[in-house]
């Protein structure tokens, strides 16, 4: 177990075009290990890999129904569109209104190499697509129609 330190808006890796994953090797399953730890510790819902400092397309997802790890995930279809409030581990404290596809599906490996399908509405879908944002360097905060910081 090991709990990694969660960069913060501002720090370069976020805005970062991650690197596909070309070997699922030791190093990267430990990542995906710890990246699992690191989301559970801050109660997220949600953890991509360039929020712990790794530029790599790998993303962690658990909307209480259970781990899902993907590596090199990419959006294979979505329907619809809906706006829900959004927070982020990388940026504490802050909350916005932000419009997403209603239910994705995405696509992607497994620790083990086998190509999968995730099709996810609701937070498991917004999940999906704000993890695969941090992939392509895009924060919340870019995408939120409005901001709210409760005090
Ligand atoms: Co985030």
């Amino acid at each position: 177990m090991a709990v990694l330190e969660i960069r913060k808006a501002g720090e370069k890796v976020l805005k970062e075009q991650a690197l596909p994953v070309e070997n699922i090797d030791r190093i990267i399953k430990k990542l995906l290990s710890d990246m699992a730890d690191t989301m559970y510790e801050y109660d997220g819902v949600g953890l991509a890999a360039p929020q712990v400092g790794v530029s790599l397309r790998i993303i962690v997802v658990d909307n209480g129904d259970g781990l899902i790890e993907l590596i090199n995930p990419v959006i294979v279809d979505s329907q619809g569109t809906e706006t829900a409030t959004e927070g982020c581990l990388s940026i504490p404290g802050i909350f916005g209104e932000v419009e997403r596809y209603s239910t994705v599906t995405v696509e992607g490996l497994n620790r083990n190499g086998k190509k999968i399908q995730v099709t996810g509405s609701e937070l498991l879908g917004r999940a999906l697509q704000h993890e695969i944002d941090h992939l392509n360097g895009i924060l919340f905060i870019d995408r939120a129609k409005s901001i709210t910081t409760p005090r």
